[in-house]
């Protein structure tokens, strides 16, 4: 194979054209399509997700309502999934035969699900089993490849989202005594230390090392923390709280559990996406928000309740861009390459990984 084939990409891009053609026409297109298929046709939106997008969301959610919807929907033929890969992976494993998941841009990653492959964590397991027996259980986040997801089922484990995180690493912790948390680091910290965890009974694995970064004996270590992390989430500082009490004392912050520790704890509260967005609905008019989360989500926010201040805790942040590829020309593309039968960004998920993925996944549904 030539170096050139080896660069170019393995999926479809979408012609530029799709680029040229004038937003109210292609809203029309996409209305159009939606109404032919009707039932047929579903379009889950996570949060992040753009405006543009999430106007044609049939189901909005964080990606433990998504999932759970995947796994009740049995109608929906083409399933268009807005939002990134493992989202659409989890919904493929969810679903199924006859149902097929879209992911409109196969760029569409997460920073953080890449961070751990299943050969280092392979090689992570025979280490850490060396060194403390069998007296681990892996968890992985959602955040994470099928494969990484398969590998936690085969072992009894469990996947975890935002939203459940405390009781999975509860259950957890009753059935082995340490964990093996991938791949992100921070949620797997917040959490365990919300659950009276100290510190000094954590370490971080470093898949490049292939160590624990601790002069402690490992015997002494409960959670064992995957060194990966979000590069949005990772933005946040507690200099940006300290600034942003500085100037109005009565704000409040809030922030997602993929922030860093440090950051938890100097916010005013800390929760998953779900649990970001029902505080502040139900806050009252005239509370003010500093949000520590993906910028779509906080300017959403904003926009619903005008009645609140609602700011972005970093004001210079990006948003996230692997969930922004999902864009209104990315959306119409593979609704019309399905309505001419030539449907693109199929995520299929191989029958081996989806059968202990799905294991992983149902274990975490048992336990929330
Ligand atoms: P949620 O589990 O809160 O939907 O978060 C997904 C995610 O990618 C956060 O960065
Ligand atoms: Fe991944 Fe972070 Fe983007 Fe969520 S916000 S999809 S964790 S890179």
């Amino acid at each position: 194979m030539s170096i050139f084939n080896e660069l170019m990409p393995q999926y479809q891009l979408m012609p530029d054209a799709y680029r040229e053609i004038p937003t109210a026409e292609m809203e029309r297109r996409v209305r159009e399509i939606k109404q032919k298929y009707g039932d047929e046709l579903l379009i889950p939106g996570h949060h992040y997700q753009r405006d543009e997008v999430i106007q044609f969301a049939d189901v909005t959610g964080d990606s433990l309502e998504l999932a759970r919807l995947a796994s009740l929907n049995t109608k929906a033929r083409h399933i268009v999934f807005c939002g990134v890969h493992f989202m659409a992976e989890t919904c493929d494993i969810l679903t199924q035969e006859h149902q097929h998941v879209i992911l409109p841009d196969q760029r569409a990653g997460c920073s953080m699900a890449d961070m751990a492959n299943i050969v280092q964590t392979e090689e992570a397991w025979r280490l850490l089993t060396e060194q403390v027996g069998d007296t681990i259980l892996p968890l992985t986040y959602v955040n994470s490849t099928a494969e990484i997801k398969a590998f936690v089922g085969r072992r009894g484990g469990a996947t975890v989202t935002s939203s459940n995180a405390r009781q999975v690493i509860e259950w957890a912790l009753k059935q082995r005594k340490r964990i093996l948390f991938l791949p992100d680091q921070h949620l797997g910290r917040n959490t365990a230390y919300q659950l009276g965890i100290p510190l000094e009974e954590m370490a971080v694995w470093d898949p490049y090392a292939q160590r624990l970064l601790t002069d402690k004996n490992p015997e002494q270590i409960r959670i064992i923390l995957w060194k990966g992390h979000c590069s949005v989430h990772e933005k946040f500082t507690t200099a940006q709280i300290a600034d942003m009490k500085r100037r109005d004392p009565d704000i409040r912050v809030i922030v997602h559990p993929e922030c860093t520790h440090d950051v938890v704890v100097a916010a005013d509260d800390a929760g998953s996406t779900k649990y970001i967005i029902d505080r502040i609905h139900q806050a009252p008019a005239g509370t003010k928000w500093a949000v520590g989360t993906e910028m779509n989500l906080v300017r959403r926010l904003a926009a619903q309740h005008p009645d609140q201040q609602i700011v972005s805790l970093n004001p210079d942040l990006c948003p996230c861009l692997t969930m922004n590829r999902i864009d209104l020309p990315h959306l119409l593309w593979s609704l019309e390459c399905i309505d001419r039968g030539e449907a693109t960004g199929i995520i299929k998920v191989p029958e081996a990984i989806a059968e202990d993925a799905k294991a992983a996944l149902e274990r975490m549904f048992e336990h929330v």
